[in-house]
């Protein structure tokens, strides 16, 4: 441009015009806004390739001033424009962009409400896995049942006072809503036919029962072993396993002698209450023990009842309330909590 013919009026304007057909070009590669400003500093800036043009005005005559000074004014006007809008088509593709997307990344996140196991699913899991470690396998039976396996075969006749001790929910004369597991433990006898026997039955039971240790429906684990030579001390030991599994070794337990209809000697077995430390307080009625299992020899007609022979085989049972294991596991002093639903309650577990 310092040679003459750069100096030339026909010349600068061709310099002017090949400034808009440059900015033109570089604009359309620019895809943002650091290179629009990059490209606008280039071109329109004070040191840019505009201002350098018209430096060189001042060597020309006015009239010649006025005439490339116009086209000058032209080309910033030009490439303004297009700078201008340049920056617009940025922003709009930004906000088409954004529009599109299906998914608002800028949102915060959800966390998903997490569900939590039932306390009274916990405890059942907890003595299953106990309990089948030791060799049981689950049953199951139905809580519609016969009066035959709920109570005629367990050695609970008609009319026997012992029905007293279970307030039956009765469906008509011959049915019941199962008042304990313990009819599976007929159910079984009657389909295996032979020893040895190890079972364990889980599920809900009724009883026409009501204050803050009994509910009408609450579920009960009942366990079976029957064999050649079972004896008491199978049944003790077992249960220490599994109450000191359960509770861990700091529980106190304590056997009792009692009665079932369905076990002879039977016993109850109770922990020391977690809420006094067996000191006696309103909950275990002023006891210090809390009582958490029945237990017991299966009685020798209970065996003839389910076709096995007495004189050949013996056997234990227990059976245990799963929410007076949880209620002492956890420290609940209200049994109706299991039922409420409240989720301040089950989140605890
Ligand atoms: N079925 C008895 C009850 O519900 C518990 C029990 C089961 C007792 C097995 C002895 C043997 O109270």
């Amino acid at each position: 441009m310092h040679d003459d013919e750069s100096l030339s009026p026909s010349r600068v304007k061709k310099e002017l015009h090949d400034l808009r057909v440059q900015a033109e070009g570089s604009l359309k590669k620019a895809s943002s806004k650091n290179d629009i400003e990059s490209i606008r500093v280039q071109y329109l800036g004070k040191k840019g390739n505009l201002s350098n043009i018209l430096k060189l005005l001042g060597s020309f005559p006015a009239d010649k001033r006025r005439e490339i000074g116009k086209v000058a004014n032209e080309a910033r006007d030009f490439i303004e424009n297009l700078i201008e809008a340049g920056f617009n088509n940025l922003q709009n593709e930004v906000r088409n962009k954004i529009l599109d997307e299906k998914i608002d990344v800028t949102l915060p996140g959800r966390m998903p409400a997490l569900g939590h196991r039932h306390p009274l699913n916990l405890i059942s899991q907890q003595i299953l896995e106990v309990l089948t470690s030791l060799g049981f396998d689950l049953v199951q039976g139905p809580e519609i049942e016969h009066d035959f396996y709920n109570f005629e075969a367990l050695n609970i006749p008609q009319d026997h006072p012992a029905r007293e001790m279970q307030d039956t929910f009765y469906v008509n004369k011959d049915i019941v809503l199962r008042t304990q597991t313990s009819p599976v433990q007929i159910r079984t006898m009657l389909s295996l036919k032979e020893t040895p026997i190890r079972i364990v039955s889980m599920g809900r039971v009724f009883r026409r029962d009501q204050d803050i240790t009994h509910s009408p429906i609450f579920h009960q684990i009942e366990g079976l072993f029957v064999d050649k030579h079972v004896t008491f001390a199978d049944l003790k030991g077992t249960l220490t396993v599994f109450i000191e599994r359960i509770f861990s070794k700091k529980a106190c337990i304590r056997m009792r002698p009692s009665y079932f209809p369905f076990t002879e000697p039977s016993a109850e077995v109770d922990v020391s209450c977690f809420a006094c430390d067996g000191a006696g307080c309103r909950l275990c009625k002023e006891t210090g023990f809390i009582e958490i299992l029945g237990a017991g020899m299966v009685d020798p007609e209970v065996f003839k009842a389910a076709n096995l022979d007495p004189e050949k085989v013996s056997g234990f049972a227990f059976g245990i309330g799963v929410e007076r294991v949880a209620m002492l596991k956890y420290g609940i002093s209200d049994i109706r909590h299991f039922y409420d639903n409240d989720l301040r309650f089950l989140s605890q577990f």
